[in-house]
């Protein structure tokens, strides 16, 4: 058993990162042969992202996907520590899980992802579902194959979950489910440490991947009919700075949309690594989407030192308005609230600060405190009632300029990239550039492609449109 370590976890050292070459020996080859799988993915794009490799992974076990948990003989969770409710979602997952075990003895059941990298789930896993069969951890997804064949073999609980700062795995096979938008990861952990945040312990220090894996990823992805990349990361901006050599997201940013891909997006950004140098490059070509992801999560400067966010409110509205220059430009943010010491002033200031930016999305959270986070021991004050009327001023706050920009779309002509058919008869639905929901009336043969579209109507999260 290789159990997860807090401390461990917190660890930044100047050690090298590792980087091995993804390999299964042929003997693991038919593990999985008349068998079915299922994953269930809990969480943010990188979870998606590690799916579509452990998907592969167990293909080439012999495994074929199910669509469904009850016929398949393994599932697997791919879970999310991020707030309370993502725990609570995996939980009464697995007590329903318990229950199928029960009527199956053959069902294996695996859980991985974010919460198998803290210890009090993996304690508690430990303790009181020895019936899990087996867990590993974000670090080490290439080692599925080596863990479930111990279990297989042993019939123990198999447990390996490394807590090292992390390493980088090449060559890991991918099932994408979308063939014309794709992930690439482009870095690995975060090392911001914002202390309400579970993430720097959950997936380890800043690793960057390196330029030419990820260039090589996209050609590839364009040689197959690609259209959309998003290069992802928990903090793209600092893409580059484990590096020994000067490279950045400015200069990746560009190398990747010389290789003619029709729309790259990035995310997620943290404002104090965002630099001119991105925007001008941004502003530079045309298939770098003009859609920025910019968390503020509270417009209180006294809030965000808390955080440990390493930006003012000021200093936030300046980047604000540079990123604004870029033409056409669409910006969303991620808004805690109800994080301790938040005032009603404090509150406010963060309500003033969406009248100021008028975001065109926004992910609004109660704060939840994550064991092992330094903010999770700050006096809390605010009874949860308090905490959830804020949520819905502010929700109302930014529903109502989400509904206000689109009003202003309405006769444009925009770019749509056709992701799929909508629930009302003969309507398809897309993304524009800047990142808006659009339905409009269409042949289903246009899912992948880029069509142009004029907006007809505006609701709140959504526009309506017609092909022109
Ligand atoms: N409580 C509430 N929201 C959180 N987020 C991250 N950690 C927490 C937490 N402990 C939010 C932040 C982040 C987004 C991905 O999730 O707003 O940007
Ligand atoms: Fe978490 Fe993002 Fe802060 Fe990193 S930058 S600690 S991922 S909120």
């Amino acid at each position: 058993m290789l159990l997860p370590s807090y401390i461990e976890a917190r660890k930044r050292t100047k050690s090298t990162v590792e980087k091995e070459d993804y390999y299964i020996d042929s003997s693991f080859k038919e593990i999985g042969t008349g068998k079915k799988y299922y994953i269930k993915t809990y969480g943010c794009q990188m979870n998606e992202h590690d799916s579509e490799n452990i998907k592969a992974i167990l293909e080439e076990l012999g495994f074929t996907e199910s669509k469904s948990y009850y016929e398949a003989d393994l599932v697997l969770l791919n879970t999310c520590s991020i707030r309370e409710n993502a725990h609570n979602k995996a939980f009464g997952m697995l007590g329903r899980l318990k229950h199928m075990k029960q009527l199956n003895k053959n069902l294996i059941v695996g859980l991985c992802g974010c919460m198998a990298q803290e210890e009090s789930v993996v304690n508690e896993i430990t303790e009181k579902y020895r019936w899990i069969d087996f867990v590993f951890g974000t670090h080490n997804i290439h080692r599925l194959p080596y863990v479930l064949k111990d279990r297989l073999s042993s019939g123990n609980q198999k447990i390996e979950v490394y807590s090292k700062e992390g390493n980088i795995v090449e060559g890991m096979p991918v099932k994408r489910e979308n063939h014309y938008k794709a992930y690439v990861n482009i870095m690995y952990g975060c090392d911001k440490f914002c202390t309400y945040c579970i993430v720097p312990y959950t997936r380890g220090k800043q690793r960057s991947r390196n330029k030419d894996d990820i260039l090589n990823e996209v050609l590839n992805l364009v040689e197959n009919g690609y259209q959309e990349v998003t290069l992802l990361g928990q903090n793209v901006n600092a893409y580059g700075k484990d590096f020994s050599y000067s490279y950045n997201l400015e200069n990746l940013l560009e190398d990747v949309a010389k290789t003619g891909i029709a729309r790259i997006r990035f995310m997620t950004s943290h404002p104090w690594d965002f630099t001119d140098g991105m925007i001008a490059v941004i502003k530079k070509y045309d298939n770098i989407m003009p859609n920025i992801h910019l968390p503020v999560q509270s417009g209180s400067s006294k809030i965000l030192k808390l955080m440990g966010r390493r930006y003012t409110k000021e200093e936030y509205i300046d980047l604000f308005n540079k990123i604004k220059l870029i033409p056409n430009v669409s910006v969303s943010t991620d808004i805690i609230v109800g994080f301790p010491s938040e005032t009603d002033s404090d509150f406010k200031e963060t309500l003033d600060l969406v009248d100021y930016c008028k975001f065109d999305n926004a992910f609004t959270f109660i704060f939840s405190p994550r064991i092992g986070t330094p903010a999770a021991k700050l006096k809390d004050e605010t009874s949860l009632i308090e905490k959830e009327n804020r949520l819905h001023i502010l929700n109302e706050r930014v529903n109502k300029y989400f509904l206000e920009n689109n009003k202003k779309m309405i006769g444009k002509k925009v770019k749509v990239l056709v992701d799929g058919i909508s629930d009302k008869k003969g309507m398809i639905y897309g993304y524009t550039e800047t990142n808006k929901l659009i339905n409009f009336s269409g042949s289903p043969d246009l899912i992948g492609k880029i069509v142009q579209v004029e907006v007809t109507n505006a609701k709140t999260w959504s526009l309506d449109g017609k092909l022109c």
